[in-house]
């Protein structure tokens, strides 16, 4: 029987397949992932999630390891997610804001990052509102980097989330139709996912008005040219976007990056592009409704589509903390290499 403090079930991850992969040093994004790595991830957290369905969630996977947290960012759902996995990894998990550090003082990113490895930090999980810092991070530090959303540029973990909760209700995402709708423009989950979906084989609707499109994307053939993104269809009405869809995903408004003159008013947005019920009926009858969240319900959602039998946006919660001890144990070899 398990004592009080003993950790449970250490054998429990050998049920693990191990796909003969390189091991990965950091989780920037889903551009430098192989299909095989992400189906590895997908395989792996239903693993994990067998764990946290245990009595006692707790595997010894990274014990004696440390993890911090860095966030100069607000958030909810990404920080107490990888706080829990990495917990139920047994790592140590310690968690910075800048708000209440010496960030607030000045310190630079790098020199913040620079202590908290001194201080023997194997793995630094950061989400920062410039694009790019956490690939700053991985080229001058020794610890791993988990990039946990820069700036409008990736949140590859969110879209691995998304991948498993996509893929828990559909056969295969080979050839699935998800339309992504709503502020492209500022969105790292929407990009993430792009090479997540892709890679998977899944056929991306982009929809959002021009003013909320990446600019080279618009232009329709044109834009193929200058964006890896082939399979990828770019639309700016969302009745078109979601007919025939397997999966929505809504996107929230990120009024915090508009600039002026992107939008009429938030009235004429959510008009235009919030996901209503009526509009879900464009869409195939076993449609899935996703968002990355938080949500602005009532504006790029509407509460009855948000909190409705098609919406999955709990489920999509409930996989992040499997989703990321499976991202975290997937950095596990690579961490052993500075014993
Ligand atoms: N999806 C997401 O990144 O949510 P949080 O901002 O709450 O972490």
């Amino acid at each position: 029987m398990t004592q009080i403090g003993e950790v449970a079930e250490p054998n429990v991850l050998k049920s693990i397949p191990s796909p003969h992969l390189p091991a990965r040093r950091h989780c920037l994004d889903l551009d430098d992932y192989s299909r095989q790595e992400i189906e590895a991830v997908l395989q792996n957290a239903t693993v994990m999630k067998d764990v946290m369905h245990r009595e006692i969630r707790k595997v010894p996977a990274l014990r004696g390891k440390s993890i911090v947290t860095l966030f100069y960012e607000p958030s909810t759902r990404t920080r107490v997610s990888f706080e829990q996995a990495g917990k139920i990894l047994s790592a140590d998990v310690i968690n910075v804001s800048s708000s209440g550090s010496s960030a607030e003082k000045g310190e630079s990113l790098y020199n913040t990052a620079l202590t908290l490895q001194s201080m023997e930090a194997d793995i630094i999980i950061v989400r920062h509102p410039d694009s790019g810092a956490p690939n700053f991070l991985a080229r001058h530090l020794n610890a791993s980097i988990i990039n946990a959303g820069d700036g409008s540029h990736a949140h590859p973990t969110q879209a691995l989330v998304d991948l498993y909760t996509m893929a828990s209700h559909a056969d295969r995402l080979e050839g699935l139709r998800v339309a992504i709708v709503g502020d492209i423009q500022h969105s790292r989950v929407a990009r993430s996912n792009l090479w997540g979906l892709t890679k998977m084989g899944a056929s991306v609707v982009l929809c959002a008005p021009p003013t909320l499109m990446p600019i080279d994307f618009l232009g329709g053939h044109h834009s193929r040219s200058n964006n890896p993104f082939t399979s990828v269809e770019i639309e700016t009405s969302i009745e078109r976007a979601l007919e025939g869809a397997d999966v929505v995903m809504a996107l929230r408004l990120q009024k915090e990056r508009q600039d002026a003159g992107n939008l009429p008013s938030l009235r004429e947005y959510s008009r235009l592009y919030g996901l209503t019920p009526k509009l879900l009926e464009k869409a195939r009858t076993s449609v899935i409704v996703m968002h990355p969240g938080p949500m602005n319900e009532g504006v790029e959602i509407d509460p009855a589509v948000a909190h409705g039998p098609m919406s999955v946006i709990e489920e999509q919660v409930a996989n992040g903390v499997a989703v990321r001890m499976a991202v975290l144990y997937g950095l596990v070899p690579a961490t052993r290499h500075r014993d």
